[in-house]
């Protein structure tokens, strides 16, 4: 029996909605046929986007939608997204084997009409491998030039005369990779340019406001490389450092929970040892990021002070996760281009990773998982008219009561490990909201919540498989599925509950 004892008087940081963003890009099926089917398409869609995807999303109401990339980020010209589609360039698309043709239909307007269907703000990833300054700053005044030049005279033709107002840009993708293969230090220079070169969009009377509309997001570390990342924030911040430098809002990490030992059908085939171990992997991230958030703390500190008579601004910089989730080997072999099925094992892993970032939420303050639909982690597949919500889909589902919430502590006997019961709390208004993921693949497990004051069981869920490797498929869409889960036994200020073997649970209470 575990003992959980929640201290709800113990509030830390607040959860911040952006913690559940999406990241979509044009990577084997997840833009075209996952979400783009065209207007004439006889899958039913809304001008375009897959009715079925879209509906679902709205349900979840992502917070933020991260596009184009991701690696096609760095090749991807915007200019070719817009206007009408049947005179758009047509492109090809080499990226993680899609070899595919890019018809360009899937553009600027599409997506900001995507992200306002289901809720979501846009994150815009500048390309600054082969796009220029140029290129980055007409794509911004496209976006959100309000006044009547050219450009935004241009996006009212295209069909939008409001500016679609986009406040996250990313400065590169991965450029110690793909986006680049650059150094930290050369990366600095290039981040200085770029945002150095971003508009400001402020006019006459808000000139001086404290806040501009758009944030410089800087591209972190590869999350998998403990050397190379520690030094690629050191050194990025030691050469920001010197002499004057722009803003850099957000650093982005990247953290991908690899399973590449087996080949094969890894992702859907696992023993025991297979099972613990992606779960443990996936707990690294815990420590990358109160490691890089404490490396960027130490980077701004070494900030020399403003000379003259300028006031120096209040210095900071917001720690996200750009892109994260499992990547099983098989994922590189099968078709389309890094496709893979998402077991119960994929919907622990992302439980417990929101579970990271939900108690983590004052050092980090957006993540998007990879990606939204028929790429890694995803929370749809789709084939033809087929679509299914994965079981990930139903995590972010049950976890969004978490947002805007703040975390709370427990206290528990021990820490947990992979085949434990892994527990998280937030407190909103008066409502606590409990989820406890059993990462044990076969036994359930008994845990008594002792509240130490009165509170009143308010509803029960639960994500369990018929097995730990269950998933749902275009047969069985629906074979794992959130169900209301039983109401818990209550003694004084404490409930005992039991939950099954391989699941993740949400309890919901009210205090007094
Ligand atoms: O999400 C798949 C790819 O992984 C992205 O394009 C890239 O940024 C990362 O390496």
């Amino acid at each position: 029996m575990e003992k959980i004892v929640v201290g709800f008087n113990n509030e830390k940081g607040l959860i911040r909605p952006e913690l559940h963003g999406q990241f979509i890009e044009f990577l084997g099926s997840c833009i075209y046929n996952g979400l783009w089917v065209g207007e004439t398409s006889r899958i039913p869609n809304y001008d375009g986007l897959r009715t079925d995807v879209v509906d679902a999303l709205k349900e979840l109401a992502p917070p933020v939608i991260r596009w184009p990339g991701g690696c096609y980020a760095d090749t991807y010209h915007w200019r070719y997204g817009i206007g009408k589609r049947e005179e758009r360039p047509v492109t090809y698309n080499e990226n993680f084997r899609t070899y595919e043709i890019d018809s360009n239909q899937f553009g600027t307007h599409e997506f900001m009409k995507f992200c306002r269907m289901v809720g979501a703000k846009p994150w815009l990833n500048i390309n600054m491998l082969s796009g220029s300054i140029m290129e980055m700053r007409d794509w911004m005044e496209y976006c959100n030039r309000r006044e009547s030049t050219s450009l935004a005279k241009e996006r009212e033709a295209n069909g939008s005369k409001e500016p679609f107002s986009v406040e996250y840009w990313g400065i590169g993708n991965e450029v110690w990779g793909g986006g680049g293969m650059m150094t930290a230090e050369a990366y600095a220079m290039e981040y200085r340019k770029y945002a150095s070169a971003f508009p400001s969009f402020a006019t006459i009377e808000n000139a001086f406001a404290a806040h501009p509309l758009m944030k410089r997001i800087a591209c972190g570390p590869d999350g998998n490389k403990p050397k190379e990342r520690r030094a690629w924030t050191k050194d990025f911040f030691k050469e920001m450092a010197k002499y004057r430098h722009p803003a850099v809002d957000a650093y982005d990490l990247h953290f991908y929970n690899w399973n590449i030992k087996d080949s094969g059908m890894n992702e859907l085939k696992f023993d025991e040892d297979g099972w613990c171990e992606v779960i443990r992997e996936s707990l690294e991230l815990e420590e990358v990021i109160q490691e890089q958030y404490a490396l960027i703390q130490e980077g701004l500190a070494g900030y020399p002070a403003v000379e003259g008579f300028l006031i120096e601004p209040e210095v900071r910089c917001e720690l996200v996760v750009g892109e994260w989730g499992n990547w099983h080997g098989a994922a590189f072999s099968n078709r389309p281009a890094l496709y893979q099925q998402c077991t119960m094992r994929d919907a622990i892993t992302t439980a417990l990773t929101l579970d990271i970032f939900h108690r983590n939420s004052h050092l980090v303050g957006m993540a998007c998982v990879a990606q939204t639909v028929n790429v890694l982690n995803s929370l749809f597949l789709t084939c033809g008219d087929k679509c299914v919500r994965t079981p990930n889909y139903d995590v972010f589902l049950m976890y969004k009561v978490h947002q805007g919430g703040k975390a709370l502590t427990l206290e528990r006997a021990h820490k947990s490990e992979p085949g434990d019961l892994f527990a998280f709390a937030s407190k909103k208004t008066e409502v606590i909201s409990l989820n406890l993921v059993n990462t044990d693949m076969k036994s359930v497990k008994e845990a008594e919540l002792d509240f130490g004051t009165d509170v009143v069981f308010l509803k029960a869920e639960v994500l369990a498989g018929d097995s730990p490797d269950a998933y749902n498929s275009f047969e069985q869409p629906d074979r794992i599925r959130k169900k209301e889960a039983k109401k818990p036994e209550r003694n004084g200020a404490i409930y005992k509950l039991t939950v099954p073997a391989a699941s993740i649970s949400l309890y919901q209470f009210r205090i007094g």
